[in-house]
């Protein structure tokens, strides 16, 4: 079968984009308004955008319930310069989930879903606590691109977790990375290495 995108409706072509870039990281963002409101949302379209200097990214689509509106993490960022992402573990997936709906911007969503903001080293924006790996971000640029956003972030600050850190790296096994499909969830039941007799 062979598609050609501009013959589908955007909403197919998502489908068939979610579902082929699997398994997905969740950039489980936090932002602070200027008012000082705390925000809390995830976005797995999330990568490394460079090793050197350190850079990260997430694309953030219009808001679903007022497109073109944008979501509040991006208006937080670009008025704020600043996010951290934090990586979602298994025991919080729940919490993640609950903190991904449409709240009021002048609602605290780290209270919504019962979680707790822990202060940062360079930014203002809060990181979250419970999180066993989180990176503290400065804002280097916005792309806009078609319909979505893509926010790129100069990473300025690790938090890990002590039992994580092992000589040097992170233990991944320990850190129990959530990972997106289309609509769905992935765990890392098992980690190899290559070549392998396996396969
Ligand atoms: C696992 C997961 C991944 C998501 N990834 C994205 C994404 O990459 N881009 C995006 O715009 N929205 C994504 N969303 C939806 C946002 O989290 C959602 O729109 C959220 O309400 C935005 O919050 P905000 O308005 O506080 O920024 C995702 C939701 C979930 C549950």
């Amino acid at each position: 079968l062979i598609i050609d995108p501009d013959t589908l409706d955007p909403q197919s072509r998502y489908k068939l984009l979610i579902g082929s870039v699997v398994p997905r990281p969740i950039a489980w963002t936090s932002t602070v308004s200027r008012e000082g409101v705390h925000n809390l949302a995830p976005f797995s379209f999330f990568t490394v955008a460079s090793r050197n200097p350190p850079m990260l990214c997430i694309s953030v689509g219009p808001r679903t319930d007022q497109p073109p509106n944008t979501k509040d993490t991006l208006n937080n960022i670009a008025e704020m310069g600043e996010f951290v992402i934090n990586i979602v573990s298994l025991p919080l997936s729940n919490s993640m989930y609950e903190s991904s709906g449409t709240h009021p911007p002048m609602a605290d969503e780290f209270e919504k879903a019962g979680l707790t903001p822990a202060p940062c080293e360079v930014v203002t924006a809060p990181r979250l606590e419970e999180a066993a790996v989180s990176m503290e971000c400065l804002l280097d640029r916005v792309l806009q691109l078609g319909t979505d956003h893509l926010v790129i972030g100069r990473m300025v600050r690790f938090h890990v977790r002590d039992e994580l850190y092992k000589n040097g790296r992170i233990d991944v096994a320990k850190l129990q990375p959530l990972g997106r499909l289309a609509g769905n969830y992935t765990k890392v039941e098992t980690i190899f290495e290559l070549p392998s007799e396996d396969f």
